[in-house]
């Protein structure tokens, strides 16, 4: 089967790739070699027919009685994933959150490299994080030109937001994660932006209880 042109892959593909790099990651940490459709399938609650489609996309790697050798399947998502590219990242607000996220997030393995973090607060600067000393935001401009980051992760409050990502869309940041609560808007066509807010996902949890609740009185 030949490869599909990056382009041509569907956003919806695209979608499902980080848990499918994720699963087949935990795979191959297992030591195992290869796996069918179906028994993917299972792992990951799809359908062998769903999975045979998406991994199609990436060339050659099912076989008829093999199934898929998953380190080759794993390199291939992860390239177009770009996570060989180490994209440098700075985190803004060294808060709790800005603290959870580079002590708990492994970056390296998502593509990134965690460069930077800072905050705004004097009484922060100088300090640790996650082997980084904390930077006055006065010296985010001289680091950008320097270092030239690509990824800003906002941990600041939402009426820091707009400001703070125009300013550093100036600098060079093309892509934004962003925890801050405000949908931060971006007019530049190579900007990209992950709203992040967990509160969304709780909210789903509470809709799921609350419609077995409704469905129990009927
Ligand atoms: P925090 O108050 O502990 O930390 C915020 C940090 O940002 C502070 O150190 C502050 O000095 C710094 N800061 C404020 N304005 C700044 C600026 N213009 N430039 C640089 N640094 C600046 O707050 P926490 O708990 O870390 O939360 C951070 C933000 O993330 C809040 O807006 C919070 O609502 C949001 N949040 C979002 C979640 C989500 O799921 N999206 C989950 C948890 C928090």
């Amino acid at each position: 089967m030949p490869k599909a042109k990056k382009s041509d892959i569907s956003v919806s593909v695209i979608k499902r790739l980080p848990r499918y790099y994720r699963f087949i990651g935990e795979l191959v940490k297992q030591g195992t070699v290869r796996i069918s459709s179906g028994e993917l399938a299972e792992k990951m609650s799809l359908t062998a027919s769903q999975i045979r489609q998406d991994l199609n996309c990436f060339g050659g790697f099912g076989q008829q009685g093999y199934g898929y050798n998953l380190a080759e399947l794993r390199t291939e998502i992860g390239k177009i994933l770009g996570i060989s590219q180490g994209y440098k990242t700075i985190i803004i607000g060294a808060g709790n959150l800005g603290h959870a996220i580079a002590a708990h997030m492994d970056f390296r393995e998502y593509g990134c490299r965690l460069v930077g973090i800072f905050d705004n607060d004097p009484k922060k600067a100088g300090s640790r994080v996650a082997d980084l000393e904390v930077m006055p935001v006065s010296e985010l401009d001289s680091f950008c030109i320097r270092e030239q980051p690509k990824i800003a992760v906002l941990c600041i409050p939402k009426t820091a937001a707009q400001e703070l990502a125009d300013k550093l869309i100036s600098l060079g940041i093309n892509a934004f994660w962003n925890f801050s609560h405000y949908d931060i808007k971006i007019t530049h066509k190579d900007v990209v932006v992950e709203n992040v807010h967990l509160g969304d996902s709780i909210m789903m949890l509470s809709y799921a209880l609350n419609n077995a609740d409704e469905s129990e009185k009927e």
